[in-house]
């Protein structure tokens, strides 16, 4: 008598993307005000480390093959390691931040600069929205988060700039303020077009939601990986994914075994000193899409 087989899907091959980002150095990085739950300005911090820190995942990137570009951080600005704020960007064309919180709102024109100078066409905003912590493209559709940072408006702007569909995501828990502290898309390939899908899968933290948007998660992205609370609050879901290697938080353990299950790559990378400042792994990369 044989054993009978264990009938175990194979997890797919997965295949990795080069990658152009925008990265600025943390050489101001500092907590000089509160602008978000995990910030706390009484708490010292150690702008060597963070910038060592940014360092290893600076060159990991160049050593995964992709290219990464740099904007001058600005004196005065110690937020403006989190590139991902700095804009949107799909096609060569750049939608510029106009943040919410008055500290950070010197650093759009710096931004904007940086995009004129390397040839992106380059969209100044008329609403409040903070790039790509709020816009992440997943496939062709736009996912937006509102609810804390990005304003409802910014949405129908995103999808006037970029003539796609907006599908907007409501936050409902503070430490989960930015759409990228709460949703990684996985297989990051641009459009039909390019051969990818027209929706990337994703992996989410449901609980960041409000009903509706988990609704909207579980109709478009049926097999999401469901991320736990407490890889959740490690900012677990702040990661970089090139659609093999996903960048990720050394503190989530399960996440690391999802995507280990589902054929990804994850690596860790450990930017404790940022998440000083509310950011990750995600909120330090802008990517630079071409035309
Ligand atoms: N201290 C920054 C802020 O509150 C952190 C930004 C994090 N960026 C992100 N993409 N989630 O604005």
């Amino acid at each position: 008598m044989s054993t009978p087989e264990i009938a175990t899907a194979p997890a797919p091959t997965r295949v990795a993307h080069h990658r152009r980002y925008l990265m600025c150095r943390p050489e101001h990085f500092t907590v000089e005000y509160k602008i978000n739950p995990w910030m706390e300005p009484a708490t010292p911090t150690d702008t060597a480390k963070a910038v060592e820190q940014w360092q290893k995942l600076h060159d990991l990137y160049l050593e995964l093959g992709h290219e990464v570009e740099l904007i001058e951080p600005l004196a005065g600005y110690p937020d403006m390691v989190y590139t991902a704020n700095g804009g949107f960007v799909i096609g060569g064309r750049a939608y510029v931040p106009e943040f919410y919180y008055e500290q950070r709102r010197g650093e759009s024109p710096a931004f904007a600069e940086w995009f004129r100078a390397n040839g992106f066409d380059t969209v100044l905003p008329k609403e409040v929205n903070e790039g790509e912590g709020d816009f992440l493209l997943a496939g062709d559709v736009i996912l937006a988060g509102t609810g804390f940072r990005s304003a409802g408006d910014s949405h129908r702007e995103v999808h006037e700039v970029f003539d796609r569909e907006v599908v907007t995501l409501t936050l409902v828990d503070p430490r989960f303020y930015h759409l990228d502290t709460a949703l990684t898309v996985l297989d990051p390939v641009q459009g039909v077009e390019n051969g990818g899908p027209e929706r990337a899968n994703v992996a989410y933290l449901p609980n960041a939601f409000d009903e509706a948007s988990r609704k909207i998660l579980a109709e478009r992205f049926p097999d999401a990986i469901l991320v736990a609370d407490e890889d959740g609050a490690v900012f677990g879901l702040n990661s970089a994914s090139d659609g093999y290697n996903v960048i990720i938080s050394p503190r989530a353990t399960g996440f690391e075994k999802q995507l280990r299950e589902r054929g990804y790559n994850p690596i860790m990378v450990d930017l404790s000193e940022l998440l000083l400042g509310g950011g990750g792994i995600k909120c330090c990369t802008l990517e630079l899409r071409g035309a």
